[in-house]
């Protein structure tokens, strides 16, 4: 059985738990839309279940966006560019890191950020507050070889050529073309409390209020949409929890242990929110099985609140 490929390192990805929020994806869908779609991480695990015909990718990130174009139609230009710089590197790791930061600085040339997100730490993308990449080096790591990094991006190209738009729009932007019949969105938004502010994990923060309407929007189109929202790590929760009046059915998934709490010695696990809207319980519950199928998926998941409105 083929792994599942991730050439993009990406701090916040949702790939250790793509395997859950992917059970409440219909199969057979036309399109899945992710407006905020990061790493991809969600829409190649769909594409290797073959649970949809077409993608629909976007992030703000314009460069993320652009190496994810590259990655998914031109396979060997990426997989070549990265191991020149890979190859370049070395001997002088720190200098050479500092000197293609510059560059995709003034540049925004998505190669030097595949090469910057294999090296920096924790692939964790921060920009300063001229938008500026300012994560620095990981210096224990040269970044992954060039061979493993080859395999990957053609994996990935495998899944997606062919039947994946990329965008770079506000996520407002991006549903122009949605069929709320057959498509399905899974939106993964900046973190709350770490966008925005000093803490800057992401390219860029949202309004709460503007999310808000958006999900009004979707409801009013009868669209099958489902949100990753908030958590709680032990009894710690973060995020707030949407208002009740969006009518989404609110589960929660197991995301393990947090490296922190594994150093202390704690045992708290990480949960994580999925919100399902109205639609897509629907179509879930009216699918060939019926509530059975509905039941068995919930029985799944570690839930603390599971509430129809
Ligand atoms: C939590 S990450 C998504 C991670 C993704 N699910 C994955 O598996 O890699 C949130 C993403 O939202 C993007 N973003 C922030 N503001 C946005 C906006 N207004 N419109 C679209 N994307 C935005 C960020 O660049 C970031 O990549």
């Amino acid at each position: 059985m083929m792994r599942m490929p991730q050439p993009i390192p990406y701090q916040g990805s949702k790939r250790n738990i793509a395997k859950q929020i992917l059970s409440v994806i219909p199969s057979g869908i036309d399109a899945l839309i992710e407006p905020f779609a990061g790493s991809a991480a969600i829409s190649i695990r769909a594409a290797y279940m073959n649970k949809a015909r077409r993608f629909h990718l976007n992030d703000l990130n314009k460069p993320l966006m652009d190496l994810l174009y590259l990655i998914i139609n031109e396979p060997a230009v990426i997989a070549s560019s990265y191991e020149q710089l890979w190859e370049k590197q070395l001997g002088r790791e720190k200098a050479f890191y500092n000197e293609v930061r510059s560059e995709f600085n003034a540049t925004g040339r998505p190669d030097l950020l595949l090469y910057l997100l294999a090296r920096c730490v924790k692939a964790s993308v921060r920009y300063n507050s001229n938008g500026e990449f300012n994560q620095g080096p990981d210096n224990r790591r040269k970044g992954r070889r060039p061979s493993s990094m080859r395999d990957e991006i053609y994996a990935v190209s495998r899944l997606l050529k062919g039947k994946t738009t990329v965008t770079s729009l506000d996520f407002t932007s991006t549903l122009d073309d949605l069929n709320p019949v057959s498509d399905v969105i899974y939106m993964d938004p900046p973190y709350q409390g770490t966008s925005g502010g000093r803490d800057s994990r992401y390219f860029s923060g949202i309004r709460i209020s503007t999310l808000i309407d958006f999900i009004v929007e979707l409801n009013a189109q009868n669209a099958m949409f489902i949100l990753s929202y908030d958590g709680r790590k032990g009894a710690k929760t973060y995020g707030e929890v949407l208002p009740e009046d969006l009518n989404l059915v609110r589960i929660e998934i197991e995301a393990g242990r947090s490296t922190q709490s594994t150093l202390l010695g704690k045992q708290d696990i990480t949960y994580e929110s999925l919100y399902l809207s109205p639609a897509l319980i629907e179509h879930l519950d009216s699918s060939s099985t019926g509530i059975a199928r509905f039941t068995s998926w919930k029985s799944s998941y570690t839930q603390l609140e599971l509430a129809f409105t």
